[in-house]
């Protein structure tokens, strides 16, 4: 992430982190990854400042209540970052309070880059046969914010025999735009050396023309910059042939959505993928891809590696490099030393885990 410099930190105050650790094993693993950044910025004297909030589904169960009223404000105006857990849960058929909660937050904070960084930390963690660390690291940039996820469309005929179904795929000439220079500015700030932009063009003649258009302008910025292009299913096939070609790849919202967790499955799946919503110089989220997982929530086995790699961007994005690289560093050493939970074939419980990875943290 390139370095922001955070509004609410200025004259020397606490970085200032709301932590949403919401449902289900995101109210396990959360707690281990605020254990290890303490532990992390406690040793370098870095001041922060974490504030808990309990929304999700027991509030919601108990008094109705989502995302309340003023508190898109309070965490735009107070706060510099959001540590994101995981929101779902079984008692809550309609995912209503999940909905309005984190698309509420990833929409008014106008979080418009989801970044899913795909980094190889140990060889068995990959599917893909002969392939090391060396071979797999790269950042996947989807659009956030716009595309068919905003929810334009209707029905005509609905029940009927005769049913329409309508789903719109929004896309502004900005929105396009500042992702676009977003991925360019990252392999700038990166010393990387390549942009794929991927879309289908070819057959979304009207929204994906706007991105053919809007990439050629905004490549022509970048000289430097390898850009390169891919229909979406050519690149479906291509980062599994080959992921060490890319560096970084741009993408609207649904290719972004689905091309994203193929990538995850490529560096080791849900355990251990992080992701950030983000918008430059904002208060911005960051959390694991993973959800509420119900079926081991309370059972103190849910692995924490990916919102301590979360953890480690929002770290990065604060501007503290050198403790996102002791959070990455503590993961892959955990790796290697099999100090992992039982969806990585160990047998360590979450706060054991998350433990060893404070405890490494102090060291290092
Ligand atoms: N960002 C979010 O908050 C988010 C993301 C995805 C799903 N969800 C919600 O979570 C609920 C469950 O969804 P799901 O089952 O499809 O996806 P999930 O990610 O919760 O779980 C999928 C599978 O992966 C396993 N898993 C996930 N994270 C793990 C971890 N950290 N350690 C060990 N195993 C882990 C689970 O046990 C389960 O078998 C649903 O309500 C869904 O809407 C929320």
């Amino acid at each position: 992430m390139s370095e922001k410099k955070m509004p609410m930190r200025a004259g020397g105050a606490a970085a200032r982190i709301a932590v949403i650790a919401g449902d289900g094993i995101g109210k396990e693993v959360t707690p281990e990854a605020v254990k290890v950044i303490r532990a992390a910025t406690a040793k370098r004297k870095r001041a922060l400042e974490f504030v808990e909030f309990d929304w999700g589904a027991d509030k919601y169960l108990k008094e109705g209540v989502t995302l309340p009223a003023g508190a898109v404000e309070m965490l735009r105006d107070e706060f510099d970052a959001i540590l994101f857990g995981a929101m779902g849960d079984p008692r809550v058929p309609s995912n209503q309070h999940a909905a309005d909660i984190l698309l509420g937050l990833r929409f008014k904070l106008d979080l418009y880059v989801n970044a899913r960084p795909v980094e190889l930390l140990h060889e068995r963690l990959t599917p893909l046969r002969g392939r090391t660390e060396k071979d797999i690291r790269l950042m996947v940039f989807r659009e956030n914010t716009e595309g068919l996820y905003v929810g334009v469309g209707g029905f005509f005929k609905k029940g009927t025999a005769d049913e329409i179904a309508l789903q719109e795929d929004v896309n502004s000439r900005k929105g396009v735009e500042r992702i676009i220079r977003y991925a360019y500015e990252y392999v700038v700030a990166n010393g990387l050396k390549q942009v794929c932009m991927s879309d289908k063009s070819n057959a979304m003649t009207f929204a994906h023309d706007l991105w053919q258009r809007v990439f050629k302008e905004v490549r022509a910025e970048y000289p430097g910059i390898e850009s390169r292009h891919l229909y979406i299913d050519t690149l479906a096939m291509e980062v599994v042939r080959d992921p060490g070609q890319f560096d970084v790849i741009v993408t609207c919202n649904l290719f972004g959505d689905i091309i994203s967790d193929l990538t995850a499955q490529l560096v080791g799946g849900l355990g251990v993928a992080p992701s950030g919503n983000i918008h430059p110089g904002k208060t911005s989220l960051f959390e694991p891809v993973h959800g509420s997982a119900p079926n081991i929530a309370g059972k103190g086995v849910a692995n924490p590696f990916g919102s301590v790699l979360a953890s480690g961007m929002m770290l990065e994005y604060l501007g503290w490099k050198e403790e996102a690289q002791v959070l990455r560093e503590s993961v892959k050493t955990a790796l290697k030393e099999n100090v992992v939970t039982a969806d990585l074939g160990g047998a360590k419980g979450t706060v054991e885990v998350g433990d060893w990875l404070a405890r490494f943290v102090e060291r290092a």
